[in-house]
């Protein structure tokens, strides 16, 4: 018998099986619209958006959970003869990041596979990123041993995840603004897995850990209100964490502050960078 489909808005059982998903194109579309600003400045300069990460030629990238490639594709020149490669869980991402990529710089490539078991021979590239990926997975720890594995011993990780934990999303009704910043929170699978990578990571042995912080700040609705707050709501009234009235109100109340010039949001990002250094 055919399993159901999962719920598009069931983020944390979407993220880990987009092809299973309602509708797999939903996440493409919604890593285009909430990575537009951010790849927009990537693409104004990708060597200074990439600094962190003291990339040079030859060297060889991983990005784990790479979803449409959109990074990855701006960052195989700057390594380029080094190989740059691209891994996700998804069929359909992975599909999509090589349709966007074809024609483009021949050191780029993409493959299906899960960070928990990564199709790569141990020390096989210098930097490994993740985006986004952590706070999906259900063994984290379990992907950091694996993302370590395939890391060189003088490679660097870069792990940027938002701290779900410090969203806001400001509503003249304050117990429903605590109401959806908290079950956000909770309705991720690791939504405060920023603060604990830290730790995890020295455990590890990487003794080197630098964490670079980033606050953003929206006044007006934005993708992150269109694609993250408006489709958990749906998933808030489908537990029964929030009634139809609620959620409307609380929707009503967003859309008369953006007309008012009063919408206020905001989510902190970090990026995690890691070495081995002697
Ligand atoms: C929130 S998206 C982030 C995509 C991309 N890193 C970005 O920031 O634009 C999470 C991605 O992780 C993928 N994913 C989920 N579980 C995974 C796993 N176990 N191994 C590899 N990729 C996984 C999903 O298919 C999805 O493309």
């Amino acid at each position: 018998m055919a399993q159901p489909l999962v719920p598009s808005t069931a983020f944390a059982d979407a993220w880990i099986q987009v092809d299973r998903t309602e509708n797999p194109r939903f996440f493409v579309n919604l890593l285009d619209a909430t990575r537009a600003r951010l790849l927009e400045r990537a693409r104004q300069s990708p060597r200074e958006f990439f600094a962190p990460l003291a990339l040079r030629a030859g060297l060889n990238v991983l990005d784990v959970g790479c979803g449409t490639g959109d990074f990855l594709r701006l960052l195989a020149p700057i390594v380029s003869p080094g190989k740059a490669v691209g891994v996700d869980l998804s069929e359909i991402m992975i599909g999509e990041a090589r349709q966007r990529s074809s024609g483009n710089v021949d050191n780029l490539s993409f493959r299906v596979g899960s960070v928990l078991e990564l199709p790569f021979p141990a020390a096989s590239f210098d930097r490994v990123l993740a985006t986004q990926l952590l706070l999906h997975v259900p063994d984290p720890r379990k992907a950091l041993v694996e993302i370590k594995r395939v890391l060189a011993p003088s490679g660097v990780i870069s792990i940027s995840e938002i701290d779900w934990g410090t969203l806001v999303v400001q509503s003249s009704d304050n117990e429903l603004g605590r109401r959806f910043s908290d079950l956000a929170c909770r309705e991720l699978r690791n939504g405060l897995i920023i603060r604990e990578l830290p730790g995890h990571l020295r455990e590890l042995g990487f003794n080197h850990v630098v964490i670079l912080p980033e606050v953003e700040v929206t006044q007006d609705l934005d993708a992150l209100y269109t694609w993250f707050v408006e489709p958990s709501l749906t998933h808030f009234k489908r537990i029964g964490a929030f009634s139809e009235a609620e959620a409307d109100a609380f929707i009503a109340d967003l859309k008369e502050r953006a007309r008012n010039g009063r919408y206020f949001s905001s989510r902190t990002y970090y990026t995690v960078l890691a070495s081995q250094s002697s």
